[in-house]
């Protein structure tokens, strides 16, 4: 009896000591511990011996085992200070409504996953950016009217801005490659607004841009038809109406036909059958030349579209302000 309770003293100071999990400490507890565990063949040995004996060793044994208790439970706790709180990366599985997608980011994938799927190129962007990027390099001198259609947060340090649009990527994109360009930036911009149900002073844009030989409306008129008919799963109609934007040349504007009512008229498309959805155009020759590449050789356009707009419509969403509200009656709507 000696010997095997001083073995089983030896191995258990052992297998804690080289213990580094909780779940490694737990093992140890079960099989030292437990009910099936060694000390309980301990237990079962002491029951054959005689009587003066048995009495002493069950008293040994009962000691041996509350401090075998104590070292576990001092092994865990030293354990938990450590690691501090354990993170269960399988929780998610467990409980889904805790972490989901925001309806924006949801959205924001869909696009970015179907442009890809095009051979777009996705870019990041500074929010925070220059005059030059956000106005001039695309064609808004600084004393221009053009730059009131915009309001804008400039910064006390000049000659930063809050960027009024993704399109302040589209200098650094056509400097940084050489056609054929494909790409898309989406990306939130800001603007000088007052807050009500359709306008927040942050939202967020997808700006997108094809340079390359002979490019024409043509080839920018099926990129954004099969763009629409993939997110809204459906044949959606399009049209484009003149449009003024200083950095295209012609510029234009593309309704599709509404999604709520097929084209016959409804209060989200105010009766008239058509959403006007996005900015588009040729790429103004000034814009080329300022991004390094030559307007007789490549030809391109570029388009930009609000994706905040996009997902009001897509999910029915009547004020803008729910979208950076961070409540969570709004958001578990949305959880997948
Ligand atoms: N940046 C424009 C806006 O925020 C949208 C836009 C219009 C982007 C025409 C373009 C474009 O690339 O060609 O209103």
């Amino acid at each position: 009896m000696e010997n095997d309770y001083k073995h089983f003293e030896k191995l258990f100071a052992e297998a804690l000591e080289q213990a580094s999990t909780l779940e490694e400490v737990e093992h140890v507890e079960k099989t030292y511990l437990s009910r099936h565990g060694k000390l309980h063949e301990l237990f079962t040995a002491m029951l054959a011996l005689p009587p003066d004996q048995k009495k002493e060793w069950g008293q040994k044994l009962n000691i041996l085992k509350q401090s075998s208790l104590s070292q576990i439970e001092q092994k865990k706790a030293t354990l938990q200070d450590q690691w501090g709180e354990q993170i269960d990366v399988t929780l998610q599985k467990k409980l889904p409504l805790l972490s989901s997608f925001h309806p924006l980011s949801q959205v924001e994938r869909e696009v970015v996953d179907i442009f890809i799927s095009m051979g777009f190129e996705v870019w990041d962007g500074p929010e925070v950016d220059t005059e030059y990027h956000n106005f001039e390099a695309l064609n808004i001198p600084k004393h221009h009217p053009a730059r009131d259609m915009q309001d804008t947060f400039y910064l006390e340090k000049e000659p930063y801005v809050l960027r009024t649009q993704t399109s302040n990527m589209q200098n650094r994109i056509l400097k940084s490659k050489k056609p054929p360009i494909r790409a898309i930036v989406p990306g939130r911009v800001f603007r000088y607004e007052a807050t009500d149900a359709r306008h927040d002073c942050a939202f967020y844009q997808t700006e997108g841009m094809m340079v390359d030989t002979n490019i024409s409306v043509a080839h920018m008129r099926y990129v954004l038809a099969t763009f629409l008919q993939a997110l809204f799963h459906k044949e959606v109609k399009t049209r484009f109406r003149p449009g003024y934007f200083p950095f295209v040349e012609p510029g234009m504007e593309l309704d599709f036909s509404c999604t709520i009512c097929d084209g016959k008229g409804c209060k989200v498309c105010k009766h008239t059958g058509w959403i006007e959805f996005l900015g588009c155009g040729m790429i103004h020759p000034q814009v080329l030349k300022e991004g390094g590449i030559d307007p007789e050789q490549y030809t391109g356009f570029a388009f930009g579209f609000g994706l905040t707009r996009l997902v009001m419509m897509k999910y029915k969403i009547d004020d803008i302000r729910l979208l950076h509200s961070g409540d969570i009656r709004f958001l578990k709507q949305f959880a997948q």
